[in-house]
């Protein structure tokens, strides 16, 4: 029996519903392997604007800091989208990723036979795909200054900077090869080397670290290439690294091999604090308030915390396994149901998972 403190940003829109989903997962697991998880809630995003005047409060800044692990939903809405940049909900995500050294982003994609036909692709085109893309979370043109507008020679100019440091691309290439290390052997590092020096940097470091591990096959591909290549055949990836901007594009792209942007979790790692486990997609005002979303993506993140946070791995395979058998039973929420089958909601999806998870005689 372990005791845990997750700390809980559920910001805002369907975050709210999809960290609320999660964590009464989490809750099924702390019942049937017998642990402790104390939760404790901060604001972050639009509402933290709303009543702290700030989209990252210190409080929430120092409750994460002192958790063993943060568990994150989604921040932004059409209510913030003409606020100055320091007051807009996303730049209290970009904030406390540099603030808690989060770097290293996994968003692992992963193929669920039950889902085959969700996906607009061919089922022989995502049949067995599997392989983590690895983001760079802390740099490039999200982080460099000078950033911003100003008037040039009476012209109005604006200009984002894409900044790296050396050492910040070793470590996520690093990164990229240990977890290779441990799969398929195979690192896709993605840039535009064609055209940014970045990228020729970072192609070079990229060989540089493969010479440290000699059985990992490495690759380079172009990212216009990379984005066509994840739809024309997605099973010759094992692992993709990249810089932060490609890495954000290129997995939205590649959670249509699941059926949906609500299917991908990920994990949000850093080597010198506690980590976050937060889904992929974002806040969904479209759906947002009507218990339509699908929590999978933030309950499968939630599966990452306990693996690679708590160490937990059994309880890890549990939710994982609820997840597939859930779905081979035929629930679906709106977004990966195709005409004619049922619809749950939010809340029933869940529901079913805990169901699922309390009732596995597999692991007993
Ligand atoms: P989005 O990811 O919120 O939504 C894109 C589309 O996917 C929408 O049609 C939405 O309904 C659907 N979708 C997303 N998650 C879903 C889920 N779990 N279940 C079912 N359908 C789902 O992206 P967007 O519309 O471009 O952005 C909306 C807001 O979210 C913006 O303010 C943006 O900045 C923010 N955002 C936040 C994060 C984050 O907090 N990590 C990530 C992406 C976008
Ligand atoms: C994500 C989101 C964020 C990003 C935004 C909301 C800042 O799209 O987590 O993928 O671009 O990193
Ligand atoms: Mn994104």
């Amino acid at each position: 029996m372990g005791a845990y403190r997750i700390a809980v940003l559920p910001g805002d829109g369907i975050g709210k519903e999809v960290t609320r989903g999660a964590i009464e997962v989490l809750q099924a697991i702390a019942t049937r392997f017998n642990h402790q998880f104390e939760f404790q809630y901060g604001l972050i995003g639009g509402e933290a604007i709303d009543r702290a005047g700030t989209p990252l409060p210190t409080e929430t800044l120092d409750m994460c800091r002192q958790s063993d692990a943060v568990l994150l939903g989604a921040v932004g809405g059409p209510k913030w989208d003409g606020n100055p940049p320091h007051l807009r909900p996303e730049k209290g995500l970009l904030a406390i990723r540099k603030e808690m050294n989060l770097f290293a982003n996994l968003r692992p994609v992963k193929f669920y036979a039950s889902l085959a036909d969700s996906s607009p692709l061919k089922a022989d085109i995502i049949q067995d795909v599997d392989f983590v893309i690895v983001r760079e979370l802390t740099g490039g043109l999200y982080f460099g200054k000078p950033s911003g507008r100003r008037v040039e020679n009476g012209e109005e100019t604006v200009v984002d900077t894409l900044l790296y440091k050396r050492e910040e691309m070793t470590r996520i290439i690093t990164v990229a090869f240990e977890l290779a290390s441990k799969r398929k052997k195979k690192v896709t590092s993605v840039d535009k080397a064609n055209v940014l020096e970045s990228s020729r940097m970072w192609r070079e470091i990229a060989e540089e670290v493969a010479k440290e591990f000699p059985d990992v096959e490495l690759e380079h591909m172009l990212v216009d290439n990379a984005a066509m290549q994840l739809i024309r055949y997605p099973k010759q990836f094992d692992v993709i690294v990249t810089e932060n901007m490609f890495g954000d594009i290129l997995s939205d792209e590649a959670s249509m091999l699941t059926g949906s942007l609500g299917m991908l979790p990920s994990a949000s790692l850093s080597t010198t604090g506690p980590s976050l486990y937060e889904p992929i997609h974002g806040s969904a005002p479209d759906i947002a308030g009507k218990n339509k979303a699908n929590p999978i993506a933030t309950i499968l993140s939630s599966a990452m915390m306990l693996r690679l946070s708590f160490g937990l791995h059994e309880e890890a395979n549990a939710i994982e396994r609820a997840v597939q058998q859930v779905l081979t039973s035929g629930y679906r929420t709106a977004d990966v149901a195709k005409k004619g089958q049922r619809v749950v909601s939010t809340k029933e999806m869940v529901d079913e998972i805990k169901a699922a998870i309390l009732d596995d005689g597999a692991i007993l």
